[in-house]
């Protein structure tokens, strides 16, 4: 059965990247996976750095907004905050005694967050991959659509279902795979054409926010770092040219064609005028977003239903998942134990 998982932290500043590279490619998969979708707002794992309690459940629903004014339909797809379901806390226990401490050092996104205080990080931040493992193969998802900064946590995710599987003989989880497509796979900063676009980066014109006005995004493109030289005609000009590579792969993406036809429509033209053209196609493709996700933010209680009744969907299908876990490991469970 064809089954997509796919998730995001509520840690504040969802940002372009997070749309394009996510949530716009959810959208459109939708229709081939007929309710068999599954999309997460992932707070068990946000905790796995500081948070404020507040602002957590702030964003937690900022988050689910986003979703639903992006186009996800709450009806036909389960939408749910992830410690609702406690199942993925339980299978992440049982995964965690299966994945070596080897394979989480070499995860990339560790060393990147924990930086030189490794031994200060959090026991949860090092297990963080384990725990998306179990999100994915709770639900037995075939497929999970994210950005190119996630591949190496689903090939770990792959490696622990096999591990287990192996372990107890039995095909309990489903290898998932990666799917990481369209033009903005990995959106960049628009400071710095090498570093990721990212929630945490200090600086805040180093992102487009879902939640940013129509002055914000042409600001922020109006800022953006580029060179001095004017477009190329073909997408091989834009090697060596990082800040423009990623503005041309942005507006490639916003405007759903590929890179070389936005190369054929600008090559020989300055920046001056691509930032115009891609500030207005900016706003034109954000603000309805935005705009929704205003509205349905100022209903928690719309959004609190759309949650409460996707973990009760989610719930019921990730209890048949630990009912068959529990028995493959040998967990005694209350009515055999009696
Ligand atoms: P998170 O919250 O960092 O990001 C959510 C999604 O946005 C994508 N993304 C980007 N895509 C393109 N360019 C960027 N600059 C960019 N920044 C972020 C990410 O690739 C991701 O798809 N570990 C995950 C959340 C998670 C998850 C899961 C995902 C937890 N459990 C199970 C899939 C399946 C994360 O931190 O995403």
């Amino acid at each position: 059965m064809k089954r997509i998982f796919s998730g995001i932290q509520p840690t504040g500043n969802l940002h372009l990247g997070n749309y394009l590279g996510a949530i716009r490619n959810w959208v459109g998969m939708q229709q081939d996976f007929d309710f068999n979708c599954i999309f997460c707002i992932v707070d068990l794992h946000a905790i796995t750095v500081p948070q404020d309690p507040a602002e957590l459940a702030a964003n937690t629903r900022e988050v689910t907004a986003a979703y639903i004014a992006s186009g996800i339909d709450p009806k036909r797809c389960i939408i749910f905050n992830q410690s609702m379901v406690s199942a993925h806390a339980e299978l992440a226990w049982v995964l965690n005694c299966h994945a070596p401490m080897g394979w989480l050092n070499r995860m990339t996104q560790f060393k990147e967050k924990a930086g030189k205080r490794r031994d200060a990080a959090a026991v949860g931040l090092f297990a963080y991959p384990v725990l998306m493992a179990a999100d994915i193969l709770l639900y037995r998802a075939s497929d999970v659509p994210v950005g190119e900064d996630q591949k190496q946590h689903l090939e770990l995710s792959r490696d622990i279902a096999g591990a287990f599987n192996r372990h107890y003989n039995c095909e309990a989880f489903v290898l998932p795979e990666p799917r990481i497509f369209g033009a903005a796979t990995r959106v960049m900063s628009l400071r710095d054409g090498t570093a990721k676009m990212s929630k945490s980066d200090p600086s805040a014109w180093s992102r487009i926010n879902l939640s940013d006005d129509a002055d914000a995004i042409a600001q922020k493109i109006r800022r953006a770092k580029t060179d001095p030289e004017a477009l190329p005609s073909e997408p091989a000009g834009l090697e060596g040219r990082p800040e423009a590579e990623n503005l041309v792969g942005i507006h490639a993406a916003l405007a759903g064609v590929d890179e070389a036809a936005v190369c054929r429509e600008f090559g020989g033209r300055g920046f001056a005028d691509f930032k115009a053209a891609l500030s207005e196609l900016a706003v034109e493709v954000l603000s309805p977003v935005t705009a929704e996700m205003r509205r349905l933010t100022a209903d928690p209680g719309y959004i609190d239903g759309v949650l409460a009744d996707g973990a009760a969907r989610a719930g019921a299908i990730a209890s048949v998942t630990m009912s068959e876990i529990r028995k493959v490991v040998g967990f005694l469970t209350p009515r055999q134990g009696a």
